[in-house]
């Protein structure tokens, strides 16, 4: 039995944000879940890299459009490390990319196959016309008059209602898939298979959008207005809609229209699919995909599951203007992997929007975990610590013992708790397979509750008091080790790293988790005088008020550095994170190809000037070691002409090597000897393939941003740092 879960593939304009955590956090718990099962699991994840938003992305950046994609996939590929969510922490088994060569051998065949066949109506499934209409780059979708906002002034072009970004014209040849003949046969696979769109709620939206009739869809471009994408078969001069392109992904990552691929993974294997969709792109998936899959005659995906999206605690959507981002980095500052992991699968009822927020985040955590199950995990193993020397203690009271446990009110009837135990497994395994994981962590969470209950009510410290009752404190603590036991391997998929550790502390294999079958459990398989290890807290408490300090203290600064994020057209379109913008602002901010200079975010003119009303205070300033260089050498980089490559001397043994954004503006000769300041503390970052040890500082003039280096009038030593 094999089994197949893609997340979507991420625009290559964005840099990754929470909504791509969460479903990146989704597909890793459910190959977890399934790969304990021993069924053999294939975990997609990767980058929609083509199209008209990513070719301006780039232009914006002034890089080309595969540099763009390579900037972002190294962004995502250092997220997901840092989430544990990559190949190397058994995660998703592969990073697929639609520039690929592979991947445009597989969609041509998928084109090929489609234009070769008839719908079910008897018609071609792609025939050439002309399309006329509005163009939503963000989208990248074609908008109908219910879909977008009229021009306020005649003459202007209309607004996307999702990005209220000025749509596309478009008038010119195209070819189109006849999707109109494909409701019928659509509506079929709904009424026919109820878990094909799930959940239930989100089936019943597609239903009704189908049954109001489709319109055939333009896919392709002219290569002349669109050529960033992968070119119609037999017709170069068309460029396919990339929509066709990125939907395919998900079979030519495992083999479809490609051998070497089709033996390293399999698509025989292991299609069809489950998909996992925010329900902003269902129609995507649930519309589009399957009816070019049956023009195809390709088997249809297994299901396509729609989740809600973040919004922030007062239900308002994400955006960096209103400044109620949910930003990564802080997440990973502050937050254990697991917390955030059981937070996302906690808080939001899978299919309905969820509220996100850093306070409700730390107080779950408090509640939940710590006080939860850290504390139950914790006070279980430290009490076998102090009344078993460290032995997990036998179960079992002998017949003499039983009154005095019975007086001592404990149920001494052990099928009680694993009767419990095995009904709350079963009904765990039933919401996790129904993507029901809020439901499926209450349930766990009652376990948590009713043992905690049971510890109270046993009083093992009194008992500890009285020799007599050695066996009732033992039968205590064994059921409670045991039930331990049972929700590690049930959270494992959800809390990879605290059930292994608690997993190590109950003197078990913590590598056996992720193969056991949750289904094998069972009660009494912990076996007695296992020594236990080190006890040690497993959640953390968080200190509520000094996290949100220091979390709105990095708030205020992102708010100044993210000014260039909110200019007018480059508004995020995800709400939940910068994402076009970022990527694009990321160039100013780091990699210095744009000719702007980086630091100009930083100053408290700036700040003022962006309507920042919060100032930094001195603390922060200093985080910043500014010092004086000197440049010994400057050199022009091959293949770019915006970057210098500078050696300078900032007082330490060696030079630093630093790239500058700033080759249209100076020639190199102007800045050797000159006197400058670095930003001396700065991640080293790699660019073209040099790594850059710090930042020099600019002022930067006009609307284009023009550099003029800072520099000293006076003879300073090198490395003097500026206060
Ligand atoms: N490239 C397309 C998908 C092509 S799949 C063949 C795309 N990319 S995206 O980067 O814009 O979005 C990827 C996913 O992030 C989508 O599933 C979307 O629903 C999800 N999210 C974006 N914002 C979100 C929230 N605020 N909350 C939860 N998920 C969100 O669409």
């Amino acid at each position: 039995m094999t089994f197949y879960v893609t997340t979507p593939i991420y625009y290559a304009n964005s840099l990754p944000h929470l909504g791509h955590l969460y479903t990146m956090i989704v597909g890793d718990t459910i190959a977890r879940h399934k790969r304990q099962q021993g069924i053999e699991t294939f975990f997609l994840t990767g980058t929609d890299e083509h199209g008209i938003n990513i070719e301006r992305a780039a232009e914006r950046a002034g890089r080309t459009p595969k540099e763009q994609a390579d900037y972002v996939v190294s962004y995502f590929k250092k997220m997901t490390a840092e989430f544990g969510l990559d190949t190397a922490h058994g995660g998703y088994d592969m990073f697929m990319r639609t520039t690929e060569p592979f991947h445009y051998q597989g969609v041509s065949e998928l084109w090929r196959r489609a234009a070769n066949r008839k719908t079910p109506k008897g018609n071609s499934a792609i025939y050439k016309g002309h399309y006329e209409g509005w163009f939503c780059a963000p989208c990248a979708a074609y908008k109908t008059e219910d879909e977008y906002a009229k021009p306020s002034q005649p003459g202007d072009p209309p607004t996307c209602l999702v990005h209220e970004t000025p749509l596309d014209r478009v008038s010119e040849d195209s070819y189109f898939f006849r999707l109109s003949d494909f409701a019928e046969a659509l509506l079929e696979v709904y009424e026919s298979r109820p878990d094909f769109v799930q959940p239930e709620s989100r089936r019943n939206e597609v239903k009704s959008f189908v049954s109001g009739g489709l319109q055939d869809l333009s896919v392709s471009r002219l290569r002349t207005s669109v050529s960033w994408g992968v070119p119609v078969p037999d017709d170069p001069e068309h460029t396919m809609y990339v929509w066709f392109d990125a939907l395919t992904n998900y079979i030519t990552a495992i083999g479809f229209g490609n051998e070497e691929r089709e033996r390293a993974v399999g698509f025989e294997k292991f299609w069809p699919a489950v998909h996992l969709v925010g329900k902003d792109i269902l129609r995507f998936h649930a519309v589009y995909w399957p009816a070019f899959l049956m023009a195809a005659d390709v088997e249809l995906p297994r299901a396509v599951v729609a989740h809600g999206m973040w919004v922030d605690p007062d239900g308002k959507k994400m955006s960096k203007t209103l400044g109620n981002t949910i930003e990564l980095d802080v997440l990973n500052r502050h937050f254990a992997i697991d917390a955030i992991r059981y937070f996302c699968l906690r808080e939001m009822v899978f299919g309905q929007d969820g509220r996100f927020g850093y306070e409700s985040l730390i107080d779950r955590t408090n509640s939940d975990l710590a006080s939860g199950l850290g504390n139950l995990s914790s006070r279980t193993l430290t009490m076998i610590s102090r009344y078993n020397d460290g032995l997990i203690p036998s179960g079992s009271i002998s017949e003499d013992k039983l009154l005095l446990a019975k007086r001592a009110g404990v149920d001494t009837d052990e099928t009680t708790i694993f009767k419990f135990l095995e009904q709350a497994r079963s009904q765990f395994l039933q919401h996790l397979d129904a993507f029901a994981f809020s439901k499926a962590l209450e349930t766990a969470w009652s376990v948590v509750a009713r043992i905690d209950k049971m510890i109270s009510d046993a009083k093992p410290w009194e008992l500890a008091k009285d020799d007599n009752q050695k066996q009732t404190l033992n039968a205590i603590l064994y059921r409670a080790a045991e039930t331990l036991r049972w929700l590690c391997v049930l959270l494992y998929p959800v809390m990879p790293n605290a059930t292994e550790e608690i997993f190590r502390q109950l003197g078990l294999d913590s590598a056996s988790l992720r193969s056991f079958n949750p289904a094998n459990l069972k009660w009494g398989e912990l076996i007695a005088g296992t020594p236990i290890r080190e006890v040690k807290a497993i959640f953390p408490r968080i200190d509520k008020a000094k996290t949100m300090n220091e979390i709105n203290g990095e708030g205020q600064k992102s708010n100044v550095e993210s000014r260039e994020a909110t200019k007018p057209g480059t508004e995020p379109h995800s709400g939940v994170h910068a994402t076009e913008a970022d990527a694009v602002a990321g160039t100013a901010a780091t990699d210095a190809t744009k000719p702007e200079p980086p630091m100009q975010h930083a100053t408290e003119a700036d700040a003022v000037a962006a309507g920042v009303t919060s100032f930094i205070d001195i603390t922060d300033f200093t985080k910043v070691e500014l010092r004086v260089g000197e440049v010994l050498t400057a050199d022009r980089i091959p293949k770019t002409d915006k970057l210098l490559l500078l050696s300078v001397d900032v007082g330490e043994e060696k030079p630093r090597q630093i790239l500058a954004g700033i080759a249209q503006y100076y020639e190199p000769d102007q800045l050797v000897g000159r006197k400058i300041a670095v930003v001396a503390n700065l991640k080293p970052r790699k660019l073209r393939g040099y790594e850059s040890q710090g930042m020099l500082l600019a002022a930067s003039v006009g609307d284009e941003g023009k550099p003029v280096i800072a520099t000293f009038t006076e003879d300073v030593p090198n490395g003097a740092r500026l206060k």
